[in-house]
C-alpha cells in the first residue's frame, strides 16, 4: 500500500518529538530497551485507501498490550459476549496495567477489564485449540487478516525475552488459577501470551487494523466484514474507558478517541467513520504510553477537531 509522506504530518511529529527525551523506552522487557527513543513515525489509513505519514513508518514495533484489544475481538467472536464477560469484567481499574492488587481486594478474583495484564491473560486462556502453536497460528490469521498483510509474524527475541522475565505475569496467571478462572498450565498459557505481545509490524499496518475498528468491523478495501460490529463497538469502548491504563480519563478528555497503547511504544487510534492511526514512538511516560505519541495525537485532535466529546 502507498502511503503519501505528508507535511502537515511531518510539523506535528518534529513538535511532538520534542517530548521523547522526557521518556524511556521500557526495559523490563530486556529487548525491548534496544529501542531508539528518539523514533517518532505515525501513518492515518483513509476508508477511501489514501494514507498519509510521517517518520520512518517502515520501521517495525511490537504490539505487547495493543494486541489485547485485537485478542478480545477474537475471543469474543469464538466465544461470546456472555462466555467472555462471565470471565473478566468490563470497568476500568485506575491502578497501573500489571497491578495484581484489585484481584485480592473484589469480592470476585475475576479481571476487572481486559486491557489490564491480568484481563488480558484470562482473555488469552480464552483462546482455543489443542496446542500452543494452534491456538497462536489462529490469532495470527486474524491480524494478518485485519492489516491486510499476510507477512506479517512475530519477533521470536522479544518473545523469548518476555517469556524470560514474566514473573509477575505468571503471578497473576496463578492467582487466577487457584480462583479457577485459569484452567490450564500456566507455562503454555505464559508461552501464547508473550507470542501474542510479540507479534510485530509498521505504522501502516497498524493504521490498517484501527481502520477496521474505525469502521464498524468492515474491511474499506473488499467491503466484508472482519468481525461483527457489535465486537468492534465493544473493543472501542474498551479503548476509551481502559485504553490508555490509568491515563485513559485523562486521555479521553485530552484527546477524545478510542486509542490503545503498548510498552514497546505503539498506539493504535480508531477515529469513528473516519480513519485509522498507527504511531510508533517508544519514549514511554510513567504511566507506560509513548509520551511523544501522546503529544502527537493531542496535536491531531486540536487541530482536525477529533474528540468524540
Ligand atoms: O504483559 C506485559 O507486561 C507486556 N507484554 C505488555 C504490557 C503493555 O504493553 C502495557 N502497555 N502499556
Amino acid at each position: 500500500m502507498a502511503c503519501k509522506s505528508n507535511e502537515a504530518l511531518q510539523a506535528m511529529v518534529e513538535e511532538a518529538r520534542n517530548w521523547t527525551t522526557k521518556g524511556k523506552v521500557a526495559d523490563y522487557i530486556p529487548a525491548l530497551g534496544l529501542a531508539n527513543p528518539d523514533d517518532l513515525s505515525i501513518a492515518i489509513h483513509y476508508p477511501n485507501g489514501d494514507c498519509f505519514s510521517a517518520g520512518n513508518i517502515e520501521k517495525k514495533f511490537t504490539l505487547q498490550s495493543i494486541s489485547k484489544v485485537i485478542s478480545l475481538a477474537f475471543v469474543l467472536m469464538e466465544r461470546g459476549k456472555e462466555y467472555v464477560f462471565e470471565r473478566v469484567g468490563m470497568e476500568p481499574t485506575g491502578d497501573p496495567f500489571n497491578s495484581i492488587a484489585k484481584l485480592e481486594t473484589m469480592a470476585v478474583a475475576k479481571p476487572l477489564n481486559p486491557m489490564i495484564n491480568a484481563g488480558a491473560l484470562m482473555v488469552t486462556h480464552m483462546i482455543e485449540g489443542d496446542s500452543v502453536a494452534e491456538r497462536f497460528n489462529r490469532l495470527l490469521a486474524f491480524i494478518q487478516g485485519l492489516s491486510a498483510d499476510s507477512k506479517v509474524s512475530f519477533s521470536k527475541e522479544v518473545a523469548q525475552s518476555e517469556y524470560e522475565t514474566a514473573h509477575l505475569n505468571r503471578s497473576l496467571c496463578y492467582f487466577l488459577k487457584e480462583h479457577g478462572l485459569i484452567e490450564e498450565e500456566i507455562e503454555p498459557l505464559i508461552d501464547l501470551y508473550t507470542k501474542q505481545c510479540a507479534i510485530e509490524m509498521n505504522c501502516l499496518d497498524l493504521a490498517r487494523i484501527g481502520i477496521v475498528f474505525a469502521m464498524d468491523g468492515v474491511d474499506p478495501e473488499s467491503g466484508k466484514q472482519l468481525m461483527p460490529s457489535e465486537v468492534a463497538r465493544i473493543c472501542k469502548t474498551f479503548m476509551v474507558t481502559c485504553g490508555m491504563y490509568n491515563a485513559s480519563g485523562e486521555f479521553a478528555i485530552k484527546i477524545g478517541i478510542p486509542a490503545k497503547s503498548g510498552v514497546s511504544g505503539g498506539i493504535m487510534g480508531a477515529v469513528p467513520g473516519k480513519f485509522g492511526i498507527g504511531i510508533f514512538g517508544p519514549a514511554l511516560d510513567d504511566i507506560g504510553n509513548s509520551i511523544a505519541g501522546i503529544k502527537l495525537l493531542e496535536l491531531l485532535s486540536k487541530r482536525y477537531r477529533l474528540s468524540m466529546f
